[in-house]
């Protein structure tokens, strides 16, 4: 049984969104007729190889790249550029180094006018939550990689964003703190009921985290499939990745590849 409580509310839909690239004077397209939609609450995973456009559809939906054509629409309204009500997280940290944990998940609360007592009291709760109670005073030189993602994503969070855009979040850390990490997530989101738009190449972390996988076809990158991921929550409780329907929503995704050759297939599993 899934016990993920979304609303049903859509929140996000891309609507053939494609975009084209320019090199060397030749017009390239990289993503063809993209459709999506993710529902409030929902933590989608968006899946694919190398270069299949998964960075480009996330900063689509962050406003960072335009799309040639097609509309995204966040809460009924078409979006154009960034803001805050999109919270980003991303491979690198983009920590301020000279400001320390708890100042830099202040950073939003201090651009948006918060009061200091108030954006404390903020970045207090989301540090709990992400679990570095105690590092609050660290500078960030002193924490481990897997401790600035975190602080990381408590920054985002605390700016209560319409939906968090991770791109590869856990790719930097070594396996333990990437397992480590995405428990940590999980439990952040089922705190927060935060949408969670999530890109990967690692088929056991889409399959671990998400709601829906959003598998995605190379050359031009397109989506292949949406699968509905029904395994129960909470994941790190009732979940093991040697447990049989694991197995088989990972042969499915197999399966969605088997006519790639080898070395186009850097998928991780
Ligand atoms: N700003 C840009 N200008 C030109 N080409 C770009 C730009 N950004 C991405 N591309 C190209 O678009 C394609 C898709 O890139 P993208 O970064 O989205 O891939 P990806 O699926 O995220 O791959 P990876 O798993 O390696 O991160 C690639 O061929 C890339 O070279
Ligand atoms: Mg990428």
């Amino acid at each position: 049984m899934n016990e993920t409580t979304t609303s049903g509310k859509l929140l996000l839909e891309l609507k053939e969104v494609s975009k084209t690239f320019v090199k060397d004077g030749a017009e390239f397209r990289v993503l063809e007729g993209v459709n999506l939609r993710i529902d409030e609450g929902e933590f989608v995973c968006i899946l694919g190889p190398t270069g299949c456009g998964k960075s480009v559809t996330l900063q689509i939906v962050a406003g960072l790249l335009e799309q040639s054509s097609g509309s995204v629409i966040l809460d009924g309204k078409e979006e154009y550029g960034p803001g805050p009500h999109k919270g980003m997280v991303f491979q690198e940290y983009a920590l301020l180094p000279w400001r320390n944990v708890i100042e830099n998940v202040e950073i939003g609360l201090e651009l948006k006018g918060v009061s200091k007592k108030e954006r404390r009291r903020i970045a207090q709760e989301y540090l709990d939550i992400v679990g570095l109670k105690g590092s609050e005073e660290s500078m960030v030189h002193e924490i481990s990689g897997g401790m600035r993602q975190r602080a990381a994503i408590a920054r985002a969070l605390a700016n209560h964003p319409k939906i968090l855009l991770m791109d590869e979040p856990f790719e930097a850390l070594d396996a333990l703190t990437k397992e480590e990490m995405q428990i940590q997530i999980l439990k952040a989101w089922e705190k927060t009921k935060t949408t969670i738009f999530f890109v990967t190449h690692d088929v056991d972390e889409a399959i671990f985290l998400s709601d829906k996988i959003c598998v995605m076809d190379i050359n031009p990158g397109r989506v292949k499939k949406i699968i509905e991921n029904r395994l129960p929550r909470p994941r790190h409780e009732k979940v093991c990745r040697t447990d049989v329907e694991f197995g088989e929503l990972r042969d499915q995704i197999i399966q969605l590849y088997s006519s790639l050759k080898d070395d186009e297939l850097d998928l991780v599993f």
